[in-house]
């Protein structure tokens, strides 16, 4: 099956159906403290959708490898066994803590592809630069300083750099970058999780208020997130970061020869993509799970990178 035969069209709808199902189904688990049960109900419910598609899919980015993951674990086939082959990237929960704790920003993502265009990211760190469509190809690079992608940004946006917001995960490895940004006199919006979200944030300023992300977070995640601002337009750029042999050796097993390239978003995602995220808690891009009496309901943003179209979809299903 050629990289042609991918029909984006057919299969968007059932894209979405798997991400609100792992929406609903760790919706009941929000503010409940228990992470782990959250992202085991989001697990077992997208793996249950997943496997009614009309797809031979392989997990790309999924829960860990097969020792360490029993579900949706890294080379699982998935699908119906009948249909194009394709390769999946997913978090069936992106933000298991927010959940947890019932803080903003949680979704569940998947992405979908024509077999051997996602990268196959280890699970290691990713530095990442992202920003919004709009802008020359380059105007910011992984290769500056943090301030001088601020500079750059308000130049090519004509403000001033006070008037650009950055997107950065609240870590202490993060420090050094937000001192260097602090001086610029830039708005930091700091995340406590959910790098996809922060990404994607940055292809929607004017509703999010975000110009830009950068950082490190999980290297899945990286290869998500490119998925998305593929369908949405923007620019994202990513290196692996290894910490130690172990890392390393995951990124050889992965394929991956050149341990200090940096990836730009078409390198990331090679081919067309399709890309499905649900709020399982209230967030700037979706809105969460909502309890009414009768009935549950969710937000589902939904997108295609060959046609550039993105739809929110509302879904409603008996309680
Ligand atoms: P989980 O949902 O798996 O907990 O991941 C949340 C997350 O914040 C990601 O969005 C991000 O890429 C990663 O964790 C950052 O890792 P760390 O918490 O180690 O800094």
């Amino acid at each position: 099956m050629s990289v042609t035969d991918f029909d984006d069209q057919m299969l968007s709808l059932g894209l979405a159906r798997v991400s609100e199902a792992a929406a609903l189904a760790s919706a009941r688990l929000i503010g409940g403290g228990d992470e782990k049960a959250a992202d085991q109900a989001a697990v077992n419910a997208m793996r249950e959708a997943l496997n009614a598609l009309p797809i031979r899919g392989t997990v790309v980015i999924g829960e860990g490898e097969r020792d360490e993951a029993p579900m949706l674990y890294i080379g699982e086939e998935v699908g119906g066994g009948a249909g194009p082959q394709v390769d999946i990237a997913l978090d069936p929960l992106e933000g298991t803590t927010l959940t947890a704790k019932d803080m903003p920003n949680a979704l569940t993502v998947i992405a979908m592809a024509p077999r051997g265009t996602l990268l196959h990211a280890p699970d290691v760190y990713m530095e990442k630069l992202a920003i919004g469509p709009g802008y020359a190809q380059d105007v910011v690079s992984l290769e500056m300083p943090p301030a001088e992608r601020v500079k750059a940004l308000a130049r090519a946006k004509g403000v001033k750099m006070a008037e650009i917001t950055v997107c950065v995960l609240e870590r202490p490895r993060h420090q050094a970058m937000i001192d260097e940004l602090r001086g610029t006199g830039c708005a930091i919006r700091l995340i406590t999780d959910g790098d996809v979200a922060g990404v994607i944030h940055c292809a929607e300023t004017e509703a999010t208020g975000i110009d830009i992300y950068m950082g490190s977070g999980g290297a899945p995640e990286g290869v998500l997130a490119a998925s998305a601002l593929k369908c949405m337009g923007g620019q994202m750029w990513g290196q692996l970061l290894f910490r130690n042999d172990d890392e390393r050796g995951r990124a050889e097993k992965a394929g991956i020869s050149d341990l200090n390239r940096v990836y730009a978003r078409d390198e990331l995602v090679t081919a067309d993509v399709i890309f499905a995220a649900t709020g399982v808690t209230d967030g700037s891009i979706v809105t969460g799970v909502k309890r009414r009496p009768a009935h549950l309901e969710t937000e589902t943003i939904l997108m295609r990178s060959k046609s550039g179209s993105v739809r929110r979809m509302q879904y409603r299903v008996p309680a």
